[in-house]
């Protein structure tokens, strides 16, 4: 019979009991997030837009969390981020004073240069030394749809780029960031993947190509870092995103909205962005899979 030793290959860690107390189980939705404690917490995302972006920044402010918000647009930032502000201090209880540092900051950022998303990133830490960045989310993407042969290689340069390559340059300055500063506290990185992360519909093969490779990568890092407390999540968001956009696109008037059960609301979205923070590391999922209930899949 082999010995336990052996049945355990690279799992040493279950051989090496402790006698700590069990960790408190919080119910749902209550307790800190995973990562460093409130007070020291960022929730840096980059890829701020009014659609998910923006939801999944007043989900975290309105749990009290210092949120850093990133994109091309600086003025669009900057007013959003007075009124992520204010509903981080209402969570906490506190007023704002003049001296006080801000509980969010907008910071311009462009994925299609990786020099800008280590700087963006240097930038959030800088404005708050005292804090880490305790979750770190990637929402940025460039989608093209085209008939494949009438794809230019830039739309696919630009797709692999603003997936593939920005979000390299983003996981190791995060990862790194979060080894160096948040010791055994960890973190949590979650990407956000769409339909084409998993499946190559017809005319999105620039964006297939930079979803499902942008998934592959988080696959790899999170199963390097997991073990060294760094929760990285994947949430693939099969079906279309409920803005003024998209109802735009479908020729519908001011009052009119899609129906439910046919598209993805933001504000539902970000919640499970919330659920996966929250998450202990006695319990991480990698993949959530998030649909309307009409969606074909
Ligand atoms: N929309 C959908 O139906 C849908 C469906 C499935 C999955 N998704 C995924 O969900 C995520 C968010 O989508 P969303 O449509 O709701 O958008 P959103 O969160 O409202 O905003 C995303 C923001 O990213 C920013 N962005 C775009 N290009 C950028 C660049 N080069 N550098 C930095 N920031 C950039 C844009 O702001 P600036 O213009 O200010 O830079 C944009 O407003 C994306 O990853 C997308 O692939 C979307």
């Amino acid at each position: 019979m082999a010995s336990p030793a052996r049945r355990n290959q690279n799992r040493t860690d279950l051989l090496n009991p402790t006698t700590d107390p069990y960790p408190t189980v919080h119910a749902l939705g209550t307790g800190a997030l995973y990562g460093p404690p409130q007070p020291e917490h960022i929730v840096l995302i980059l890829g701020v837009g009014p659609g998910l972006g923006l939801a999944i920044a007043q989900t975290f402010a309105s749990y009290g969390y210092t949120t850093a918000i990133m994109s091309r647009t600086k003025s669009r930032l900057d007013a959003w981020a007075v009124e992520l502000d204010k509903v981080a201090r209402a969570a906490r209880g506190t007023s704002s004073t003049a001296k006080e540092q801000p509980l969010s900051l907008g910071f311009a950022c462009d994925v299609l240069d990786n020099g800008s998303i280590e700087r963006a990133i240097g930038e959030a830490q800088a404005a708050w030394p005292d804090k880490k960045i305790g979750t770190a989310i990637y929402n940025a993407s460039v989608r093209k749809r085209k008939p494949f042969l009438e794809l230019p290689m830039d739309a696919m340069k630009d797709s692999v780029q603003a997936s593939i390559f920005a979000g390299f340059t983003f996981l190791q300055t995060i990862i790194r960031s979060m080894k160096e500063r948040n010791g055994t506290e960890g973190g949590n990185v979650l990407v956000t993947g769409a339909t084409s992360s998993i499946r190559g519909r017809e005319q999105f093969a620039a964006f297939a190509a930079s979803k499902g490779g942008l998934r592959q990568m988080c696959q790899s890092v999170a199963r390097e870092y997991g073990r060294e407390g760094i929760h990285v999540a994947h949430v693939v968001v099969d079906g279309l995103i409920e803005s003024d956009e998209a109802k735009s696109f479908f020729g519908f008037k001011d009052n009119q909205r899609f129906r439910d059960g046919t598209t993805l609301r933001p504000d539902e979205i970000a919640k499970n962005y919330l659920f996966l923070a929250l998450q202990s590391p006695s319990t991480w999922t990698f993949e959530l899979d998030l649909r309307p209930a009409k969606e074909h899949f």
